[in-house]
């Protein structure tokens, strides 16, 4: 189950991605924003953080104008590894490097084709449980 939410600057992409998780059948639920008002994007990050570490959601998508304030904010969060990416090879890399547990998106920067495409990519790849790996995501979690 994947958990997912942005503030005004990421809203119109995340429409993008929800219609595209529909329609590969990937569960989800929307912890808003539900409409292109303002609001604030750490407010969304506690949302989809808190999501991910109660264990009831495998990973999260967070999405900001630029995918960068809405990543600091879930990167306070002791446990949450939040990668920003906008390129393929990223996403596949965090994924098996990092263990990144939230995907971070700027809906200003990347289109929508490309963006799912990173985050299908995100989504499916496992992290490879490579010692070295584990050993360098311990000293971040430590
Ligand atoms: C909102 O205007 C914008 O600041 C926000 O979406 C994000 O880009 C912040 O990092």
């Amino acid at each position: 189950m994947i958990a997912i939410a942005s503030d005004h600057g990421g809203f119109a992409l995340k429409q993008e991605i929800i219609a595209h998780l529909k329609s590969k059948n990937v569960a989800f639920k929307d912890f808003g924003c539900y409409s292109p008002d303002a609001v604030d994007y750490p407010d969304y990050a506690k949302a989809v953080t808190n999501a991910v570490l109660s264990g009831e959601y495998t990973q999260g998508i967070l999405i900001c104008g630029t995918g960068i304030g809405i990543s600091i904010a879930a990167n306070k969060v002791p446990g949450i590894r939040c990668a920003l990416c906008h390129d393929v090879f990223s996403a596949e890399a965090t994924r098996l490097h990092n263990d990144a547990n939230i995907l971070a998106l700027g809906g200003r920067i990347i289109g929508p084709s490309h963006a799912i495409m990173v985050v299908d990519t995100f989504l499916s790849t496992p992290f490879s449980n490579d010692e070295r790996h584990i050993n360098r995501i311990s000293k971040i979690e430590n």
